[in-house]
């Protein structure tokens, strides 16, 4: 049975469609565009004046759910590619 986990979400502004995720080999989900970030509370993050936002995806950071380069000692090894 699938169990779902929430622990943040992000929400699109629905007027505009140009949020755009990557995955950094070995690293942080980056996300750009006009989005809300929020726990699972609802509560959001101000981020404000921020272009892009890098998102811990190995655990190690300390600043999550933002990366702060935690990965790169913590020997994080993960790429990720679309199947072709
Ligand atoms: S991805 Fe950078 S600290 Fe986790």
């Amino acid at each position: 049975m699938f169990q779902q986990y929430k622990f943040l979400s992000l929400e699109r502004n629905m007027s505009d469609t140009s949020v755009k995720i990557s995955v950094l080999p070995n690293g942080p989900l980056v996300v750009k565009g006009d989005f809300e970030l929020s726990d699972a509370d609802g509560k959001t993050w101000d981020l404000s004046g921020k272009p892009a936002v890098y998102l811990c995806r190995c655990g190690a950071s300390q600043n999550r759910p933002f990366c702060d380069g935690g990965h790169k000692g913590a020997g994080f090894q993960c790429s990720a590619t679309p199947a072709s």
